[in-house]
């Protein structure tokens, strides 16, 4: 049997605000008054580090501890080992939901590294349930998305005597900050875009706090609430905490860190008001307002609150920026003697999401492309590896942060893609290629997983291949990269990297161009304006498919102090959901140039309404579209 062995990482998990929501939202079940549970949650940089392959049987191996266990995927003998509580209790607990679900075999587990604190309300229990799921997804195909990942390795958890919220799991999201609905058994999960980084500092009261008593003390509080004591607790964790979640999103989102730190003290100052009083024995704590009036902490920050199931256990500060973060940090370390350490939310990425279109026949490349389409022509790229274009393409826009790559292709070509990025090599072949080659074939099939598949039936032009991912898209900005062309930067980013920061400042549709001779303008779609003192972008006056040289020099110039300068589609996007609109609108008017529904002429409706930056980045494009230019990229990637 094939047995590939694949790398997985699982941060821990921390709640920003909200805690014990969770459960509380879950009584909805029983009492409909009870208001839902919102909780803003995130994965931390900290985490499992593992390698996992198939076996017969399910063995864990911590490399570090030295420890191994090892089972029969038996679904009697894993529910008691689960049911335990002894050590391995997460593993067997997720590997019986598992083998109650599906019927597959075992894995083999390695783990290589913990970062991740124990006991630190960084949930590491769950991050090890997470994984353990993940590795039975991944290696059998059970096709889980992230939330029944999530679903999944809850159902593992509570088979141990560990009775976690649903809240825990959320660290398979990875490092993102989420927004957690909690409405009795269902749970709802949105996206929370950042704004302006967010630097935190955590640190461990070094005191010691009963999280199973809290629980049972607020947990006395629901479904009915019998006193005031009572109805406060719901309250608190109920309506009050609603409010400042939205509250808290909103500045995250407006880039109002400052705002969200006074929300942090509101939310402390509530929770000791509303729920508190419960449970007044643990959750008076001492300690953790000591920190919170701590004048030093006050003054390199914006605001602080308890973490977890609060209590006197870990404190949670918003510094003002990264400086003072690391003064935090330093603080907590030297003059208070506790442990400390630093956790930055970085500011969303304005581009996630990338379309390459490569259905195209590639006409101008026959008869080669009658045999092996242009996508998989060979590169010898600047790691000296030979490989197809599209991989290249693909290495270019990851690196670039991109997360999710949408192909639109023949259907008759899936094959080749599959090969290439989801099937495993035979035992055959890895055994013959080196360390470094095993980690490349990795590498693609990680890749092949960011990658969905949209068919053009018909070759109608780019227009219609583009419009092929309006629910790709789903309104959000996206890149486009043709599949013809390759980029060589001439600096510390790549081509792709620098037209998404040149969006995330305009937030306009943009086209990268470069710029070319006067004398070759007729080949190319030419874009023009005023490019300003030092600028490497100007505002697109006009567009215009391949000019005429004389026209150009009359009417399709770009002027540069006193020159005149030429222009060109350097062949990356950033396209708004206004070029989808009107892709649509064309296709459904059978709009079509030369037969085919053109991209530029959507592209300049677009750009007359609400504007167009053309972007000029510090780097080369290389064409693959044509025998002339594929003999020049050949030549120019591999020789440098
Ligand atoms: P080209 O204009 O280079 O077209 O497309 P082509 O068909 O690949 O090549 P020739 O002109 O016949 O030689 C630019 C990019 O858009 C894709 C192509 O695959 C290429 O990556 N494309 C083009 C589509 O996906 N669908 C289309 O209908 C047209």
């Amino acid at each position: 049997m094939e047995n590939k062995e694949i790398e997985l990482f699982v941060p821990g998990r921390l709640c920003i605000m909200g805690e014990h929501s969770d459960w509380a939202g879950r009584y909805r079940d029983v009492n409909n008054k009870i208001e839902k549970g919102y909780a803003i949650v995130t994965g931390i940089e900290e985490g499992i580090f593992a390698t996992a392959k198939i076996s017969d049987k399910l063995i864990v191996k911590n490399t570090i501890s030295k420890k191994t266990f090892s089972c029969e995927m038996d679904y009697q003998e894993l529910k008691k080992i689960a049911e335990s509580g002894s050590y391995w209790s997460y593993v067997a607990g997720v590997a019986a939901c598992i083998k109650e679900q599906y019927n597959i075999g075992g894995i083999e587990i390695k783990i290589n590294k913990v970062t991740i604190p124990e006991k630190k309300g960084l949930s590491s229990s769950a991050a090890i349930c997470v994984l353990v799921t993940r590795a039975f997804n991944q290696l059998y195909n059970l096709h889980l998305n992230t939330m029944g990942e999530m679903n999944l390795a809850y159902l593992g958890e509570i088979t141990t005597p560990s009775r976690c919220g649903k809240l825990d799991q959320a660290c398979a999201f990875g490092k993102k900050p989420i927004l957690m609905e909690f409405d009795g058994d269902r749970i709802t999960v949105k996206d929370i875009k950042v704004k302006n980084d967010l630097h935190f500092v955590f640190a461990d009261l070094m005191s010691k706090k009963n999280t199973i008593k809290i629980l049972g003390d607020l947990n006395k509080a629901f479904p009915f609430a019998d006193n005031e004591v009572e109805t406060n607790v719901q309250k608190g964790l109920g309506e009050i905490n609603k409010k400042l979640i939205s509250e808290s999103i909103e500045c995250i989102e407006k880039g109002d860190n400052e705002g969200l730190g006074k929300i942090m003290i509101k939310f402390q100052e509530n929770f000791d008001k509303y729920v508190a009083p419960a449970c007044p024995e643990e959750l008076t704590s001492p300690k953790l307002h000591e920190v919170l009036n701590d004048k030093n902490i006050k003054e390199l920050s914006f605001g602080a609150k308890g973490v977890g199931s609060q209590g006197d256990g870990t404190v949670q500060v918003l510094a003002k920026d990264e400086k003072t973060q690391n003064k935090i940090k330093k603080y907590f370390e030297k003059e208070l003697k506790m442990d400390a350490f630093n956790l930055t939310i970085e500011h969303t990425k304005p581009v996630k999401k990338a379309i390459i279109p490569v259905a195209g026949n590639g006409t101008r490349m026959y008869p080669i492309t009658k045999s092996i389409k242009k996508a998989f022509l060979p590169i010898i790229d600047e790691d000296g590896i030979i490989k197809p274009v599209i991989l290249c393409l693909l290495e270019e826009v990851i690196n670039a942060g991109i997360e999710e790559v949408c192909l639109v292709i023949d259907e008759a070509d899936q094959p080749e893609y599959d090969n290439l990025f989801n099937k495993p090599l035979s035992a055959d072949v890895t055994s013959k290629l080196s360390e470094d080659m095993l980690k490349y074939e990795s590498k693609i099939l990680s890749i092949g997983k960011k990658i969905t598949y949209v068919y053009q039936k018909e070759k109608l032009g780019l227009g219609h291949a583009v419009s092929l991912c309006k629910n790709f898209a789903n309104n959000d900005p996206v890149l486009l990269v043709l599949g013809d062309q390759l980029y060589k930067t001439k600096n510390s980013k790549n081509c792709t990297e620098q037209i998404i920061d040149s969006f995330e400042k305009s937030g306009m549709l943009t086209v990268s161009v470069t710029e070319v001779d006067k004398k070759d303008v007729s080949k190319y779609g030419i874009l023009c304006g005023n490019i300003q003192d030092k600028d490497n972008y100007f505002f697109v006056d006009k567009m215009v498919e391949k000019p005429e040289e004389s026209v150009a020099e009359e009417k399709y110039y770009t002027s540069y102090y006193n020159q005149k300068k030429y222009y060109a589609v350097f062949g990356e996007y950033i396209l708004t959901d206004e070029v989808f609109k009107k892709l649509d609108e064309h296709i459904k008017n059978n709009v079509k140039e030369r037969g085919e529904f053109q991209l530029t002429s959507a592209l300049d409706e677009v750009r007359e309404v609400h504007g167009m930056v053309a972007y000029i980045p510090d780097g080369e494009m290389l064409d693959v579209g044509n025998v002339k230019a594929y003999k020049r990229t050949f030549e120019k990637k591999s020789n440098d």
